[in-house]
């Protein structure tokens, strides 16, 4: 069972949930020193949302097309989110752009993953795009969530080298096994223990600002 006084967190998903697992298996693992409060779903169909129901996460769905104006949905996800009383929201495959007020309500207390090396391919189809670009490595990154699309502060990073034979898919496969799945928990580990903050629009980790993200390869060789 959680602590009571543990570091609550807010789940947004809208697809298969690889990264949501990765957090469950780590909180049941008792690694994530983080309470997964609730998960929210801008789809009914989520595969993610049988993932949350089935380690006990209470799940919300608040779904656009349930709303007649973008604003109304955009306070309806507001206050959905608020009412699980988070310290942290992550999202984990969100694949809305939030409205700026849900940027602001979170301010330094938002995280996203996105499957590229920032600040190279930022928005959508990033496997692809990194092939066509000829990027000899690809990988993900954690960073805190601005108003910026994929543009605020780099956390972590962990890179893959691209393969001759390499598709969008297969990329996306090595980047989701080998990289997604370990540096989410990673990062929400790392908020959870107040490692990591949010100071003068930058990221500090363990008190000292991170002027280039943390590499997965250089934190797993650490002793
Ligand atoms: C991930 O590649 C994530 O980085 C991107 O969308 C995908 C979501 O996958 N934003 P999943 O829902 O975690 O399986």
């Amino acid at each position: 069972m959680p602590e009571p006084s543990a570091v609550r967190v807010v789940v947004l998903v809208s697809g298969r949930g690889r990264n949501l697992q990765a957090l469950i298996q780590a909180r049941d693992a008792g690694t994530l020193g983080a309470e997964l409060v609730a998960v929210i779903s801008q789809r009914d169909d989520a595969p993610a949302l049988d993932r949350a129901r089935a380690a006990g996460i209470p799940v919300q769905v608040v779904q656009a097309s349930a709303y007649a104006e973008r604003t109304a949905f955009d306070a309806a996800l507001l206050a959905a989110t608020q009412a699980f009383e988070p310290d942290w929201v992550v999202l984990a495959g969100y694949m809305r752009i939030l409205a700026p007020d849900f940027v602001r309500a979170f301010h330094g207390r938002m995280i996203n993953i996105h499957p590229s090396l920032l600040p190279r391919h930022p928005g959508l189809h990033t496997h692809r795009r990194a092939l066509e670009a000829g990027d000899a490595e690809h990988g993900a990154t954690v960073h805190m969530v601005s108003e910026e699309l994929d543009g605020g502060p780099a956390i972590i990073q962990g890179r893959i080298s691209v393969r001759a034979e390499d598709t969008p898919d297969t990329l996306a496969s090595r980047v989701m096994e080998d990289v997604e799945v370990r540096i989410l928990p990673f990062a929400v580990r790392a908020l959870a223990r107040g490692e990591l903050r949010w100071r003068d629009e930058g990221v500090e980790y363990r008190g000292r600002r991170l002027r280039t993200p943390l590499q997965l390869d250089e934190l797993e060789e650490a002793p």
